[in-house]
């Protein structure tokens, strides 16, 4: 898992040509550098696979095109952690599973409830998630057991965390999970005290096995790292949450969510774009580190947005719709050389709003779908693990003499 000549290998020649643009080589051992290592391989995976030039995700070899129609989430659960798709019995036991591992303990329902109301939900769902090692048994070196069975539980608890949290924050009472409702159902249940329609629920489902895993992602990156010290799921999970929360990786929905709003109606997409670009700043939810083509996520997500949005009100569609057509022909425009099309946020923010979910929720949302392969990697890093410990580039002053302090002047000079 570490960074070695051998393994330093760029996926092309114009990015082997960016890489050495941006990095100089280490003196000591000639590994190139890349700043956010685009393009380098860092370890190997069987979970999922992103072909970034052909637009496509896979995971365990099946095409997310025909797992989005096909497969529930529960199913997608069980291919991520046990590697294969379960039969009607697995399902069902998994199903039991998870229904019995959906309740959090009370002391963290009780630390919600004291919590500010306009704490930002992914801050709580970050404390929340490293708050359930407290209530789990430790090993004589303070570590818990990291099994398929912790991931489990931590795929049942996380929607539960965000759905307390969502009706805690609104100043209402928490509901209790249900254990004969689907992961999706469930979740939409324990937010809105209703049990939703068939819609809603497939819409919900769907964008549960979409996010389900993406490779060496940022977070799940932080969450293989954290594992591989040896540090529990736990602590990985909690490391994955806040990774997930920046702008550049999960938070983009919720900042899509906010353009929505500011755009106010589809004919002033286009003015929007144009603004912003004049601006030299970046059109959310456009672009990919992988992804030069459209994302494939994306038009599943628009297909299910588009259908909430007639059983519901059309304009968040509409206006989302509006705004990819017009940042297409601008960013063709005045970046013909760059390849940026919707990513995997664009259409989630007009389906969440279509869902009835304010902006702050969608980062946390997206964890609920993300925990099945962040839990997934953890196993996989621990099956064969290697420290992950790469090298960095000094760049600072040569060695030099130390300074007595009555001889400091405060501006690096004696
Ligand atoms: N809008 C406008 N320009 C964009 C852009 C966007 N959404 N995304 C990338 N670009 C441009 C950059 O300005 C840069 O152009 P320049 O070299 O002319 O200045 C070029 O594309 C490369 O940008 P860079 O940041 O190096 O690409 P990256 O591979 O690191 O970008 C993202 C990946 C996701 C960080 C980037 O596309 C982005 O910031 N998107 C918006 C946020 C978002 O949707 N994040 C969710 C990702 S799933």
């Amino acid at each position: 898992m570490v960074l070695r000549p051998a393994h330093v290998c760029h996926a092309s020649s114009r990015r082997a040509k960016l890489s050495s643009q941006r990095s100089k080589p280490l003196s000591t051992t000639g590994i190139v550098v890349d700043r956010g290592l685009e393009g380098v391989i860092v370890g190997s995976t069987l979970l999922s696979n992103v072909e970034g030039k052909e637009g496509r995700l896979t995971y365990r070899g099946y095409d997310i095109h025909d797992l989005a129609p096909h497969a529930c989430f529960e199913e997608v659960v069980h291919l991520l952690l046990y590697g294969h798709l379960p039969t009607k019995d697995e399902l069902e036991s998994l199903k039991v599973e998870l229904g019995a591992h959906r309740m959090l303990p009370e002391p963290l329902i009780t630390a919600m409830q004291s919590t500010p109301k306009h704490a930002w939900p992914m801050d709580v769902l970050r404390t929340i998630v490293s708050g359930l090692g407290l209530f789990v048994d430790v090993d004589q070196t303070g570590a818990h057991t990291s099994d398929v069975h912790t991931a489990i539980e931590l795929v049942a608890k996380v929607p539960t965390i965000v759905a307390t949290w969502d009706r805690i924050h609104r100043g209402m009472e928490p509901i209790e999970p249900r254990t004969d409702l689907s992961q999706a159902a469930n979740f939409l249940y324990m937010c809105r005290d209703t049990v939703p329609d068939r819609v809603a629920e497939d819409a919900m489902d769907m964008y549960l096995v979409l996010l389900a895993d993406h490779s060496f992602n940022a977070s799940t990156f932080s969450a293989r790292v954290t594992a591989s010290t040896k540090a529990d799921m736990y602590a990985a999970v909690t490391a994955a949450i806040a990774t997930l929360e920046g702008e550049a990786h999960g938070g983009a929905a919720s900042a899509v969510g906010r353009v929505l709003l500011e755009v106010g109606k589809p004919e002033r997409a286009e003015t929007y774009v144009r603004e912003v670009l004049a601006r030299g700043q970046r059109i959310m939810g456009m672009g990919h580190r992988e992804y030069k083509v459209r994302d494939p996520r994306a038009q599943h997500l628009e297909t299910v947005a588009r259908k909430l949005g007639e059983a519901t009100d059309p304009k968040w569609y509409e206006i989302a719709r509006a705004l990819e057509e017009a940042s297409n022909k601008v960013l063709k425009e005045t970046k013909p050389d760059r390849s940026i099309y919707a990513n995997v946020d664009f259409y989630t923010a007009p389906l969440f709003y279509s869902l009835g979910f304010s902006g702050d929720e969608f980062t946390p949302i997206f964890a609920c779908g993300r925990i099945a392969g962040w839990t997934a990697h953890v196993l996989e890093q621990l099956s064969n693990n290697r420290l992950i410990r790469p090298q960095a580039q000094y760049a600072g002053p040569p060695v030099h003499p130390f300074e007595p302090i009555e001889r400091r002047t405060g501006n690096g000079k004696t």
